[in-house]
């Protein structure tokens, strides 16, 4: 089967149709650049688009810790539909926090969690992988803070990840709170590092400093504060601007094209598993627990 034949479902699955919620507005979010943004409704994320190099740069804006609750990321789904539809020429997605990018899922989803509720959060965060894990427009993770977990699942699933160091840490923790990460976790992982690394990252729940990330190439870059990271970012997208559109994503998508695969056909059985999962007394035992260590910080 010719290449071209082979992804021409995933362009297909990745053009869904685009959600009317999302708000367009002529927002100039920098007085430098001719910009123009949009923003969900409950601005939990925001979308500045740079109308001379056609970047998005969006930044997730649920303070404190932009924990990855169902509302961001319905709002999240929103944005990269529109971004594929307007066949963006780019995403840098960032923090407005000036220490975290994203603490990952937000617990309070999985801790005590109504059946209904829990069921949107996880069919929600499949999506929200499968449309940046799967888009056709290039995309870069500028880290500016910690970025366990969801975090760091949202990073790994763009293309390039340039991250501020020396102080902030990245990686898939789960088994640290007691839980595993779901099999496209892991592919999100050794699509990026060596399945050795990642088997290794993932039975530890290791966290990894700036340093240690770049190094087995977790990161691809670090960045001396967010400016320097959105600039190194800037350029990695232009860079990609320079190559056919057509073979560029149709080399992304060929790369990506088994794990895309992979949870479009078991979406059901992976949501029956981490229903089952996250409700077991042992895991409530361990997230309530997790919880609490996070409030003893203080
Ligand atoms: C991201 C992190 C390093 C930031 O540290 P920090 O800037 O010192 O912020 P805090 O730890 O004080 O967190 C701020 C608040 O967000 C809450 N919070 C942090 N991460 C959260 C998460 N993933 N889900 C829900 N709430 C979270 C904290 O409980 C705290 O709530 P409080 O103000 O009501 O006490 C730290 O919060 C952390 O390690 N979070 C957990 C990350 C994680 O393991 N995620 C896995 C989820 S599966």
């Amino acid at each position: 089967m010719s290449l071209g034949r082979q992804c021409s479902w995933l362009l297909r699955w990745s053009w869904q149709p685009y959600m009317s919620a999302v708000t367009r507005s002529c927002v100039g979010h920098y007085a430098t650049r001719p910009q123009r943004g949009f923003s969900s409704s409950e601005k939990l994320v925001d979308v500045a688009v740079n109308e001379e190099t056609g970047i998005s740069t969006v930044t997730l804006q649920r303070l404190p810790v932009n924990s990855l609750n169902l509302e961001l990321l319905q709002e999240l789904c929103t944005i990269f539909d529109a971004l594929e539809k307007d066949r963006s020429r780019g995403m840098i997605l960032t923090s407005a926090s000036s220490t975290v990018f994203s603490a990952g899922l937000d617990i309070l989803e999985m801790y005590k969690p109504k059946p209904d509720r829990v069921t949107a959060f996880w069919t929600t965060l499949q999506d929200t992988w499968l449309k940046l894990f799967g888009s056709s427009y290039p995309t870069v993770a500028a880290i500016n803070g910690h970025s366990p977990a969801g975090g760091c699942l949202l990073a790994l699933s763009c293309e390039y990840r340039v991250m501020v160091g020396p102080k902030y840490t990245i990686g898939l923790n789960e088994t640290q709170l007691g839980i595993v990460a779901p099999k496209w976790f892991q592919y999100s992982m050794r699509n990026v590092i060596s399945s050795r690394q990642t088997e290794l990252a993932l039975s530890t729940g290791q966290l990894f400093t700036t340093d240690e990330a770049l190094k087995i190439g977790l990161i691809d870059e670090i960045a001396t504060d967010k400016a320097d990271a959105i600039a190194k970012a800037e350029k990695f997208l232009l860079r990609m601007s320079k190559i056919s559109t057509t073979a560029r994503k149709l080399a992304k998508l060929s790369c990506r094209q088994e794990p895309l695969e992979w949870l479009v056909a078991n979406r059901q059985k992976d949501l029956q598993e981490f229903m089952g999962f996250v409700t077991l007394p042992a895991v409530q035992k361990g997230l309530d627990l997790y919880l609490e260590s996070l409030k003893k910080k203080k």
